[in-house]
Formats: structure tokens, C-alpha cells, sequence
């Protein structure tokens, strides 16, 4: 593969990589044999693992077929299928499925229907959507206006929406300079003050992750955040908007993630472990009440030309059945709970790591240069990176960010597919430890 020319393409990396030679469970080889473990799942996308037979059966037999036909022209089976599944296995009110291609597509769609809904309804002056610094929705306009994470808003702010956002609820660097639970949920509560500023008439939605994925670093919100959150919400007739993009099919060690709470959302935004990377496929999912709103005027006006067709929708089916009857978001739970105990470990040997947190197979290191004060490394010094790298050296694969409203700190996340097993959650440790005391030698 050396001899192609790399020069036509460009991402948002400045190294060169290897090409992938294949991948098979939690591993992957490049081309010149080195092998690496997924400890992320790609971008916290591939669930269910890597080259799994069963996927390619359904693809070679959708094939047969049809790959596509277009979603206003002819109703598809697969698809009717998923849609009875998702609303099967999900919370009792979201009885409705709408199909887009990818995450950001989730959360545009999600923030439009809301729009027409309250357009439908004679409250148009709801436009406004709430969401949290820092936060990570996407990468389109209307997901990026959601969004908080500097280093991805800076240039393109003059482009987008100037939303109203609230602080997230990062204890280990509260804004608030607060200690939970003396503070009250200051950040909970500050939705209420944002909301009575901008006029509630003005107001559409909140919007947030059950818990946050890349943006902060697998943070689990306190106990009592969404009881505060969705009585707010109710009290203003505001709808909470659930980005599960990350968080959903099992990765938290429950199917979704708001299953860890009594929190109802109005409207869920799904992609990544939906089709576990196998094919593009997300999809949003509300209550009868809404869809039927929107339909009285004639129906959603918007949509996708790739959204639901046959070969996506086959895909996502059999990653749905493999999820629920291999029990991956039991094993999720438990391996979670098992990784975390090791990452606990080496959080008591390396005095860098300043947090280890998440739950189920979302989990995350923060690395600090002084553990008591949680100053932050230097932001120059990319320590993110650094221990991504050295990890990439011990043949393992970790995703890195800035907590710090994307501009300095540093995290990683260490999500691996929720197949992973006992004995490979401890050789994700082994050679994390690894790189951290390669990390340690050239600080
Ligand atoms: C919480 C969340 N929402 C939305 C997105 C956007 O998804 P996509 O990259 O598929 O557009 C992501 C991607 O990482 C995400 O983590």
C-alpha cells in the first residue's frame, strides 16, 4: 500500500498513518503486521467488534435483494423491523422512529421536529435551544450551534446560531468553585435562570448527553441533575432532547443511557453503536404526540435521501439482535466494572492521573500535572496526545480530548467494544500502563 499516493486526501490529522490491514473482535493489524487493540471502538462507534461474519451475511443476502430504494417511494422491511424493535426495547413513551444516516444528522433532525411541533402548534416563538458548556453534538451547523468545544466552534461561529448554554455538571472543575452536594445543582438549577433570561415563549429545548462522552470525558452527571433538569423542562413546556449518540445500544451497561435515571425525554437522538459501524445509520425516536403534531401539517419537512434504506436498516437489525441476545450491555456492565477497577489501579501508581470516571464500557482518564490543586499540563505539551501516541506504540488504541472546553486539559477515553472479555480488559491495562510510564519518562 506504501507506493499509493496519499496527497488527495486530508483529515484532521498531521501524521501519517498506517493503512488497516484487517480487524477481527477488539483487534486490528495494519499492513505491516503490528497488531493493536481498540480500547475506543474506532470513535466509540464499533460495538459489537470487529469483522463479524453474520454482519457480512446479512449484507451479502440484503445484496441479493436490494440495497436501496428510496423511503418515499416504497416502505422496506428491514426498516419496519428496526423501527419495531427500537421502540420494543426502548422506554414505553417513544413509540416513534425516524431514520437519518449519522449522528449529527440525529441531533438536526431531533432540534427540526421540535421546531415544527411547536411551529404546528402556534408557538413559533420557540426557536431557542439549551445546551451545555462544554458539549459535543456534531459537526453540521445546526449540531455545532449545540456545541461547546472551542478548538471545532471558533472559525465557523460567525455561521451559526449564538444559543444560550449552561455550565455542565464537571464537579472536578466546578465553575461554581462548589462542592456536591452544598452546591444544589447550581449548573442543574442555572437551566432555570437561562431559560426565564431568554423568555420561556422563546424557548424550544434542552439538549444533552446522559452522559457526556468526548466533550468532557465519560461524565457521569450527579444522582439528583436530571430529576432538576426534566422538572425544569416540564415547568416551561420545553422539550429535553437526549443525545444518545455515544451513550446508546449498551455502551453505559444499560441499553440507553437514560435507563440510569427516572428521566424522560421528550425526543432521543441515536447513530454510532446502531449499526456498529458496519454501515452509516442513526435515526431519532419521540412520542406519538409530537409525530402526530407534525403530521397534521402534512409531515416533517426534512429528511435525508440515504435515510432508512434497506441494506442500513438490515445492518442495524442484526447489530440490535446481537446486542440483546449476546447480552452486550450486561457484558458492558461488568467489564466496565472491571476495566474501571483496573484504571483505579493505575490512577494509585501514577500520580498524573487526576480522575478516573465513567460508567459501563464509557470510561475516562483525566491526566493533571498535580494531582491535589487539578492544575491542568501546560496545554502546549498535549499530553492527551502524548499518551495517545505511546499507547499507539504499545499496540493499543485510545481517544483523546481537551476537557477544558476543548482549549486545554487532558483526557482520554477508554471505551473498547462491548464484546471485550476478561483477560483482554487486562491487557488493555497492561499496555496502558505501559504508555504511561513511557509518558512518565518524557515529561
Ligand atoms: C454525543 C454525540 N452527538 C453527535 C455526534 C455526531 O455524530 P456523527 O459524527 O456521526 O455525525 C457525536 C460524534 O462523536 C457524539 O459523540
Amino acid at each position: 500500500m506504501e507506493q499509493l499516493n496519499r496527497e488527495f486526501l486530508f483529515y484532521q490529522t498531521r501524521k501519517k498513518l498506517p493503512f488497516i490491514q484487517r480487524a477481527e473482535g477488539i483487534s486490528m493489524w495494519d499492513d505491516a503486521g503490528k497488531e493493536y487493540m481498540d480500547a475506543c471502538s474506532g470513535a466509540v462507534i464499533c460495538n459489537i467488534g470487529y469483522g463479524d461474519r453474520r454482519i457480512a451475511d446479512v449484507i451479502a443476502e440484503q445484496a441479493q435483494e436490494t440495497f436501496f430504494a428510496y423511503r418515499t417511494q416504497f416502505e422496506n422491511g428491514p426498516a419496519v423491523q428496526l423501527a419495531g424493535d427500537l421502540v420494543k426495547y426502548s422506554a414505553p413513551h417513544l413509540n416513534r422512529v425516524f431514520y437519518v444516516s449519522g449522528g449529527s444528522e440525529a441531533v438536526e433532525s431531533a432540534m427540526k421536529l421540535c421546531r415544527q411541533y411547536f411551529y404546528n402548534r402556534g408557538e413559533g416563538s420557540r426557536y431557542l435551544f439549551i445546551s451545555r458548556v462544554p458539549s459535543y453534538h456534531g459537526s453540521t451547523l445546526g449540531a455545532l450551534a449545540l456545541t461547546s468545544y472551542a478548538s471545532l466552534e471558533i472559525p465557523f461561529r460567525p455561521m451559526i446560531q449564538t444559543y444560550p448554554k449552561i455550565p455542565a455538571p464537571y464537579c472536578y472543575r466546578c465553575v461554581y468553585h462548589k462542592e456536591y452536594p452544598q452546591c444544589d445543582l447550581e449548573c442543574a438549577r442555572a437551566l432555570e435562570t437561562t431559560i426565564l433570561e431568554q423568555g420561556p415563549q422563546n424557548v424550544a429545548a434542552f439538549v444533552v448527553e446522559p452522559i457526556v462522552g468526548a466533550s468532557i470525558g465519560a461524565l457521569v452527571p450527579p444522582e439528583d441533575y436530571f430529576s432538576i433538569i426534566q422538572e425544569t423542562c416540564g415547568k416551561y413546556g420545553i422539550f429535553l432532547i437526549l443525545d444518545e449518540v455515544m451513550t446508546g445500544f449498551g455502551r453505559t451497561g444499560k441499553l440507553f443511557g437514560y435507563e440510569h435515571w427516572d428521566v424522560e425525554a421528550d425526543i432521543v437522538a441515536l447513530s454510532k453503536g446502531m449499526a456498529s459501524g458496519y454501515y452509516p445509520l442513526g435515526g431519532i425516536m419521540t412520542r406519538n404526540s409530537i409525530v402526530d403534531e407534525v403530521m397534521r401539517s402534512g409531515g416533517f419537512g426534512h429528511g435525508h435521501t440515504y435515510a432508512g434504506n434497506p441494506m442500513a436498516c438490515a445492518v442495524g437489525l442484526e447489530v440490535f439482535r446481537i446486542v440483546r441476545e449476546e447480552h452486550l450491555t450486561e457484558n458492558s456492565a461488568g467489564m466496565g466494572r472491571l476495566l474501571k477497577a483496573g484504571l483505579k489501579g493505575l490512577e494509585e501508581r501514577y500520580g498524573m492521573i487526576g480522575q478516573v470516571r465513567g460508567k459501563g464500557l464509557l470510561l475516562a482518564l483525566e491526566l493533571v500535572r498535580d494531582r491535589d490543586t487539578r492544575e491542568p499540563f501546560p496545554a502546549e505539551k498535549e499530553v492527551n496526545l502524548l499518551l495517545t501516541d505511546m499507547a499507539w506504540e504499545e499496540g493499543l488504541i485510545i481517544y483523546p480530548r481537551r476537557p477544558i472546553n476543548g482549549l486545554s486539559g487532558d483526557h482520554v477515553l477508554i471505551a473498547p467494544p462491548l464484546i471485550v472479555n476478561e483477560d483482554q480488559v487486562h491487557e488493555i491495562v497492561d499496555r496502558l500502563d505501559r504508555a504511561l510510564k513511557r509518558v512518565m519518562k518524557k515529561l
